[in-house]
């Protein structure tokens, strides 16, 4: 590994790790101290700078954003709001829902008619590592289904179903209601639930995201939106820094 120069105008790492929300400066320098927090794949010492916009801050082997331009926004989507940053139809868009500056893009995708749970954000490093299927980071849904899914059936969800672009990986399901399915996967393939739920015999009548990793919240109303705080940012850092299928490929 090649040996990077510190960025002599860079600022100070356990300054970085304080303005992230890692804790004061001083524990920040604990954590520094303690080797648990590599620049570029390197474990830091403290007191080094760091070009927060090329260099990579890793604590305890997962990735944090320092850049202090990055957003993070958690929108609950009504139904007809399109998941794109700008439909040729000119029906709503998720853009339009929250502020224009920074300019945010949709972490993967609901489609026109899901409700529920989508990040926005300007962090590509975390979108891309939140989206990418080889991180497995768990998506939940609530399924409301025509008719009621027999205990057999369930388990087809559980162990996986044929769908056109091959079968799908293990997956979580339970009937709530009989005709109201909580099902957790860690794919993110184009209308997967549906077509799931198609599988079955028994097609989605509406479908709300409920869990996105380890970001809920049921008291955020359709269509409106909140930052993302701090530990949240955090713990989906980790979540996709550490989450993997129960079967599939290793990340690149
Ligand atoms: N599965 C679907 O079928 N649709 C979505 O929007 C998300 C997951």
């Amino acid at each position: 590994m090649s040996h990077r120069e510190p960025h002599p105008e860079g600022e100070r790492l356990q300054k970085i790790l304080a303005r992230v929300g890692f804790g004061s400066r001083r524990v920040c320098e604990e954590i520094i101290a303690e080797g648990r927090v590599t620049v570029d794949g390197v474990v830091a010492e403290l007191g080094r700078r760091v070009d927060v916009e090329t260099q990579v801050v890793a604590v305890d082997g997962a990735p944090v954003g320092v850049r202090p331009d990055l957003v993070y926004y958690l929108l609950n989507k009504p139904a007809g709001v399109i998941t794109t940053a700008d439909d040729p139809q000119g029906r709503p868009t998720v853009v339009d829902v929250v502020p224009d500056e920074p300019r945010v893009f949709s972490v993967g995708r609901l489609d026109g008619e899901t409700e529920g749970l989508l990040l926005m954000t300007n962090d590509g490093q975390l979108a891309y590592h939140l989206t990418h299927p080889s991180f497995g980071v768990e998506k939940e849904y609530l399924a409301l289904v025509e008719g009621e899914p027999s205990r057999a059936l369930l388990r087809t969800l559980r162990d996986g179903v044929d769908l056109e672009d091959g079968p799908t990986a293990r997956a979580r399901a339970t009937a709530v209601e009989p005709n109201l399915l909580r099902i957790t996967i860690h794919e993110g393939r184009n209308r997967q639930v549906r077509r799931m739920c198609d599988a079955i015999g028994h097609p989605v009548v509406r479908l709300v995201r409920t869990r996105i990793g380890p970001i809920t919240d049921p008291r955020l109303a359709p269509g409106e939106w909140r930052e993302l705080t701090r530990d949240e940012v955090r713990s989906l850092e980790v979540a996709s820094a550490s989450e993997k299928p129960a079967t599939g490929s290793e990340p690149p």
